[in-house]
């Protein structure tokens, strides 16, 4: 079967880094377009074809599937174009910045007869399929503390992440890493309250940290932190009526490339290094012609909007 023609949008940090990279890997994937507004830019990601206009990639017929890396704000216009162009679309996180538009190009991609995915890598991560079937299948009991950070020191004043134009914030860029981890462990919970919230905040009202306590069921209560301005930290426990799981390597969200171990009620187990992004091209490409293949579920896409609709 042909490979899956990617066609990327943006060709900036993170695609020069390693999702540029984990296509090119990838089986069953070919990176065949670029667009980035600097042609050098979109060439050095070693596409078969590049563009300076975004659309130009879009209206490339051998473009089976778009892979959109922008900065946030940018996200949801070009979802809208690329379901109207008839392309599959797989959305770095933030895939949107509200449930209202979450909720809302799902039903239009359904509509378009196209894939629409949320780019959470972490998701992918075999560790962190293992946590999600540990939770889920009972072994731990019912799930009654969470606590997962992802906090690091240092934004390019210049950065998007600092911008409220462009959908920055902590809260979007990280802090949405621990609420994916917690509601694919919480698949019976529809929503979570906020318990309690803190935030350190810019003079232009971007999140520099989101702390924040959320409730569900009778009595259980997760942390998440999120922080642009914190030393680099990515804790993961959860605990359940039966036993607790714990990511001591400080890299429970963004574990690239390297052996990883999950601690398990005293016990270890071993993952093998990974590229979770290759992993997630994979599986991607493979649904999208028709075979086996993971995806991020839409109700988690729209459950984790929902949250930060009700923190910010
Ligand atoms: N999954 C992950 O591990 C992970 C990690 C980091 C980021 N992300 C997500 O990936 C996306 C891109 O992040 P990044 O770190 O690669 O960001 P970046 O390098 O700062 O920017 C990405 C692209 O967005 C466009 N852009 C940036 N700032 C812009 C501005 N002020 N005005 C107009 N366009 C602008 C540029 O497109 P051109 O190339 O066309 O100039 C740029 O290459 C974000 O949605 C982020 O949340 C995911």
């Amino acid at each position: 079967m042909n490979d899956v023609n990617w066609g990327v949008l943006g060709a900036g940090w993170l695609v020069k880094t390693a999702t540029g990279h984990a296509i090119h890997n990838a089986q069953g994937a070919t990176l065949y377009a670029t667009g980035a507004r600097d042609l050098a830019r979109a060439e050095a990601t070693g596409a078969v074809k590049t563009y300076t206009e975004y659309q130009n990639v879009l209206d490339d017929p051998n473009v089976d599937a778009v892979y959109i890396c922008l900065s946030n704000e940018a996200h949801l216009p070009w979802i809208r174009a690329c379901i109207a162009a008839g392309k599959h679309v797989l959305c770095e996180k933030p895939m949107v910045l509200t449930e209202a538009d979450a909720v809302a190009v799902f039903a239009e991609a359904d509509a378009a007869g196209v894939l629409l995915v949320e780019a959470v890598w972490s998701r992918w991560h075999p560790r962190m399929r293992r946590i999600v079937e540990l939770a889920t299948s009972g072994s731990l009991g019912e799930i009654t503390n969470y606590l997962g950070t992802f906090t690091f020191d240092g934004v390019d004043p210049d950065n998007y992440r600092l911008s409220p134009d462009h959908g920055g914030g902590a809260l979007y860029d990280v802090g949405i890493y621990p609420l994916h981890g917690l509601f694919g462990v919480l698949p019976q919970v529809e929503s979570v309250s906020v318990l309690a919230a803190e935030y350190t905040r810019t003079d232009r009202g971007v999140d520099l940290t989101t702390k924040a306590t959320l409730g569900w069921g009778d009595g259980s209560q997760g942390s998440i932190v999120g922080s642009f301005v914190m030393p680099e930290s990515q804790r993961l426990t959860i605990i359940g009526t039966h036993g607790e799981l714990r990511v001591e390597d400080n890299e429970a969200f963004a574990s690239f490339g390297k052996p990883t171990q999950l601690w398990i009620n005293g016990h270890i187990e071993d993952f093998s290094s990974t590229d979770a992004y290759q992993v997630m091209f994979e599986e991607v490409s493979a649904k999208i012609r028709g075979k086996d293949g993971w995806l991020l579920p839409h109700r988690d896409s729209i459950r984790v909007a929902r949250t930060v609709d009700s923190l910010l």
